[in-house]
């Protein structure tokens, strides 16, 4: 696997990887993504039609528990049910205030694959996969080179690095706890590491051979060139694109990153029961439980909601540290700055 260009668009679920971004994004000769988390199959076979004439672009694919050799299969199902329902008695008022209705637990837990099996189908036909969130077996790494699939998993510590290149990745995504969005902790129990990015790269780059790409926290071309000097064969960039004109990041969103200056972010698990990086809001108050996907889908109707009304107080404001440097403009344009191309 070989980066030729400093730049990769970071996949970003939930709008912001349009097939547009991804399409200025590879129109510089860096690599563009796709986000598949929360999508069908069906779309994504359909971005890959959008984006196949594009240049270099991946799709990402969040690993559901069932597929994730990360997670103890003994957890205790009733258990989840048990802080399910107490958390989401919090929601109700955030549910009552915005007029929707909040699943049930029951209902939460439906769809708890994420339509793995039909993804992993649809992904072969890709140039290049990326895994977050966990490492699949040994298996799903050999059937998707069986059709010439570069296949990147994101990483957030020197063990989870180990063992994915034990699984047969081509390339590792090391996070940092800058990131904004969620952070890539393959066990979704555990709290995740805080080891700045450059000393994570540095701990990364000891043990492992194959190329990895930094990402957490990188907005500005001095920041890519520092990645690089800490053994980064490119940055991966999510908030420095988050603004762009083709990123497909909702308005609240893109509204509360240029008037929130405070340039505070926070952690919460109460998106979706997994750890994440957020502009600071008021439903970030509430204790989420450690329940993924099951938390994402209780809290989604609020999120719309949210978000449809140009309400900020109860919807993700995903941003990673530098977000105060977010540059707006052509997407393209703030990848060639960031490459050190243009001023
Ligand atoms: C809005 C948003 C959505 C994200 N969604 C995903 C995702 O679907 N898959 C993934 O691997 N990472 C996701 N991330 C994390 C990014 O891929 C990347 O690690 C992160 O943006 C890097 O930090 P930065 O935002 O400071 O550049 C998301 C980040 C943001 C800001």
């Amino acid at each position: 696997m070989e980066f030729q260009h400093p730049i990769v668009a970071a996949p970003m679920a939930g709008g912001p990887s349009s097939t547009a971004l991804a399409r200025a994004v590879a129109s510089t000769g860096a690599m563009g993504f796709l986000a598949g988390g929360g999508k069908t199959a069906a779309q994504l076979t359909e971005d890959y039609r959008s984006v196949a004439d594009a240049g270099r672009v991946g799709v990402n694919l969040f690993v559901p528990d069932v597929a994730n050799t990360a997670v103890d299969p003994v957890a205790s199902r009733q258990r989840r049910a048990e802080k399910l329902t107490e958390f989401r008695e919090k929601l109700l008022p955030f549910g009552d205030r915005l007029g929707v209705e909040i699943p049930t637990v029951e209902q939460a837990g439906a769809n708890v694959t994420d339509d793995w099996d039909a993804k992993l189908h649809a992904a072969i036909q890709w140039p290049i996969v990326s895994f977050t969130f966990g490492l699949p077996a040994p298996a799903v790494f050999e059937q998707l080179h069986g059709s010439n699939t570069q296949i990147g998993v994101t990483v957030t510590s020197v063990a989870e690095a180990r063992n994915a290149v034990e699984h047969g990745a081509d390339f590792l995504v090391v996070q940092g706890p800058e990131a904004g969005g969620h952070r890539s902790v393959h066990d979704p129990q555990a709290e995740p590491e805080d080891i700045p990015l450059l000393d994570l790269l540095d701990a990364v780059g000891d043990v492992v051979e194959i190329p990895f790409v930094a990402a957490g926290g990188i907005i500005t071309p001095a920041q890519v060139r520092e990645v690089q000097e800490h053994g980064a064969a490119a940055a991966s960039v999510g908030t420095a694109l988050l603004l762009s004109d083709e990123a497909g990041t909702n308005p609240v969103h893109r509204q509360m990153l240029q008037e929130d200056r405070s340039g505070v972010t926070q952690l919460t698990r109460v998106y979706s029961g997994r750890v994440s990086r957020s502009l600071v809001n008021e439903i970030m108050e509430l204790d989420a439980p450690a329940v993924y996907p099951e938390v994402n889908a209780l809290t989604v109707p609020i999120k719309r909601a949210a978000a449809q009304v140009m309400d900020p107080r109860s919807t993700h404001l995903f941003a990673g540290t530098g977000y105060l440097q977010a540059r707006t403009g052509p997407a393209a344009d703030i990848v060639r700055w960031l490459a050190g191309e243009r001023a």
